[in-house]
């Protein structure tokens, strides 16, 4: 029998998703980010669910590949840049454009022969990750402006460490205010479209949508703002990770349960055993008390995560029984309260469903 473990992505989910991004950021134009194999919900799958997008953002030529192959025609942006003067032949095929970020990459784009590629200049506005920093950005501009082998409209960009921080108090909220009044002052003088906004910025900085906005997270209907689901902000979930029960045990008072036997039965009690474990990408480190869904209602795991299998509490429905659905994350259990349990957010958790699990599509 096959495991009953199985990812559903809900293709309707990504399309309401991208429209409540187009509802918030009505003047903007999107650029759906699909890296990291659409946060784990499948490139292609995704892309030609979201084909209303005006771009689609990735993290390696490889993906752009894969969203030519499959027949995507939209603009395609590099948004990690290209690493070696042998990616641009390749970028040019694929009509892909790239994020200029270093000073080398200037060089290695003034050297070039060629069509004209289309470049995004990115601004280190105080993220410190990739960017010129903002006293740089006037000559590589010049730089760009003057090379061949880069096409006329170049574009401005920076990313937000923390516009997730929509509370005015919290100090990533001085930041992101910091952080757009200095790409404002670089970008003043400066001619092309500008993008800023990721999804929490499309969700809680309208003043930061500008030209394009770069929603990734938003799109399959994970919110990373503190205390808040997607649902809050008028999105839906596109995956529902889902397994079945293949054992319920009635354990004994006293007795523990698992690796390391780190959870005790307080009293006698039914044990259900679920055909998921962190072998699938559910994450090791939930930890007992994480709610699942068992016929839709909820019950704690207990005891520790294992690789394909976990192990829950069900006094709360002792007629539960194998083969009853068992449900991780999606609709009615939101992936971002898992991901607070489990320490992380819900992108990682999408992220890292592993090839084992069934993808479905409804
Ligand atoms: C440059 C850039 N823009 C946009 C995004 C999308 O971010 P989010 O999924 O939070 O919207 C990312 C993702 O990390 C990114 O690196």
């Amino acid at each position: 029998m096959a495991r009953p473990t199985s990812a559903t992505i809900h293709i309707d989910a990504l399309r309401h998703n991208l429209g409540q991004v187009r509802r918030l950021a009505p003047a903007s134009r999107v650029m759906a980010v699909v890296k990291a194999d659409g946060y784990g919900h499948g490139l292609e799958r995704v892309a030609r669910a979201l084909s209303g997008a005006d771009a689609f953002g990735v993290a390696a030529l490889s993906d752009a590949e894969r969203l030519r192959a499959a027949g995507l025609s939209q603009p395609i942006v590099l948004l990690s840049g290209f690493d070696a003067a042998e990616d641009l032949p390749k970028l040019r095929e694929l009509n892909v454009d790239t994020v200029v970020h270093h000073a080398a990459q200037l060089e290695m784009l003034e050297q070039a022969d060629g069509d004209p590629i289309r470049c995004w200049l990115k601004v280190d506005t105080g993220m410190h990750r990739l960017g010129f920093a903002p006293e740089a950005v006037a000559q590589a501009h010049a730089r760009l402006s003057k090379a061949k082998s880069v096409a006329g409209d170049i574009r401005l960009m920076t990313h937000f460490a923390s516009s997730d921080e929509l509370d005015e108090l919290a100090p990533g909220n001085r930041q992101t205010r910091a952080q757009m009044r200095a790409f404002e002052q670089v970008a003043a003088d400066l001619p092309g479209a500008r993008s800023l906004a990721n999804a929490a910025a499309v969700l809680g900085w309208p003043a930061a949508h500008a030209d394009w906005v770069r929603p990734g997270g938003a799109l399959y209907g994970i919110s990373v703002v503190d205390g808040k689901t997607g649902a809050d902000f008028g999105l839906k979930p596109a995956m529902t990770l889902s397994t079945r029960l293949i054992a319920v045990n009635r354990i004994r008072k006293g007795e523990r349960i698992g690796y390391s036997a780190t959870w005790e039965c307080p009293e006698d009690m039914p044990v259900g055993v679920a055909a998921i474990g962190y072998g699938d990408g559910y994450p090791r480190h939930a930890p007992a008390g994480t709610p699942v869904l068992v016929n839709g209602r909820r019950a704690p795991i207990v005891g520790r995560v294992s690789m394909d299998l976990m192990t829950v509490d069900l006094r709360a429905q002792p007629e539960a029984k194998p083969g009853d659905p068992v449900v991780l994350w999606g609709e009615a259990l939101p992936v971002e309260e898992i991901a607070a349990a489990a320490g992380t957010i819900g992108y990682e958790l999408t992220c890292s469903i592993t090839r084992r699990v069934r993808f479905v599509e409804d």
